[in-house]
């Protein structure tokens, strides 16, 4: 079993977006999958990986796998995705803003903030003061935004796709920054990672990422955000649906204003276009 683990982990990266997933996180995956899944458990035992490979329950464990992880990851991952070796290679050469942008522009979450990144960082700057460390939690390209901090904290930024995160560590090379990078997967993780990793006076960000750890497994963000011992945490939500310009309801977000409001924080809130921002204080 565990020899055929690694193919099929291959097979599922095999799709472009994908293909920056850290392996171990994919192969639990395909575990679990096999684990509650009969046939392909047999197919495994008794087939040939040729044979194995062409059978229908093989395509649906391979279909399955590869929606989850769309859902979480690889539906952020815009078209061109594989330049950014290439753009931190320029960027190197040239640490212009212009150049920063076009890494921004490769993830959904970044692009679709790019116009607003100096209005969000001096809103919620003037709610809680200039960081002197930026913890981002499910950072995606967001380190990227450095420049429009307009201040020089250490960054340590965190997520599940490995090789994204060594891309960031380049760049904080390159710039001189003060940062770190660290793989968290912030459902499994029992988070005296997380607590290990931050300290009262942070500023934590965890932005666009609760409704999709949500739909992986229900009422994880109670529990991430009690162990967040930082006094300000910012939390943002998209206010478009994923495929386009539909607006999701206000309502949606109630289950998180009441919860927040459970665990005993402050809430401010402002918006830009495509994204609203809760800033949680203590
Ligand atoms: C919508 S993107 C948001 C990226 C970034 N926070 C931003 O807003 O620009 C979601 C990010 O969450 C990360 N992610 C998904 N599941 C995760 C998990 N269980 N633990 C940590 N990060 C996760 C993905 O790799 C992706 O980078």
């Amino acid at each position: 079993m565990e020899d055929v683990t690694g193919v099929i982990v291959k097979d599922v990266l095999a799709k472009k977006e994908l293909r920056n997933l850290n392996q171990e996180f994919v192969k639990e995956k395909v575990r679990k999958y096999v684990g509650t899944h009969k046939e392909i458990r047999e197919k495994i035992k008794k087939e040939a990986y040729v044979r194995l490979r062409r059978s229908k329950e093989y395509k649906a464990l391979i279909k399955n796998i590869r929606a989850e992880l769309r859902e979480i990851y690889g539906v952020f991952i815009l078209k061109g995705y594989d330049k950014l070796p290439k753009l931190l290679d320029e960027l190197k050469k040239n640490p212009s803003l212009e150049n920063h942008n076009k890494i921004l522009a490769l993830h959904k979450s970044t692009k679709e903030r790019l116009p607003y990144y100096l209005v969000v960082y001096k809103k919620i700057f003037e709610i809680i003061g200039t960081p002197k460390r930026i913890i981002d939690l499910a950072c995606g390209l967001n380190p990227f935004s450095y420049p429009y901090l307009g201040c020089k904290p250490e960054y340590i930024a965190c997520d599940l796709a490995e090789k994204d995160l060594e891309f960031i560590k380049e760049y904080f090379e390159i710039i001189g920054i003060k940062g770190q990078i660290k793989k968290i997967d912030l459902i499994k993780s029992n988070l005296f990672e997380i607590e290990g990793v931050i300290k009262k006076d942070d500023l934590v960000l965890l932005l666009k990422t609760l409704d999709s750890l949500e739909t992986v497994k229900r009422n994880v963000s109670e529990r991430i955000l009690k162990n967040i011992k930082a006094k300000d945490i910012v939390v943002s939500f998209s206010t478009k649906s994923i495929g386009g310009k539909k607006a999701i309801h206000k309502d949606r977000r109630a289950w998180f204003e009441k919860l927040v409001k459970k665990i005993g924080f402050k809430i401010k809130v402002f918006e830009i276009p495509g994204e609203s921002f809760y800033v949680l204080t203590k």
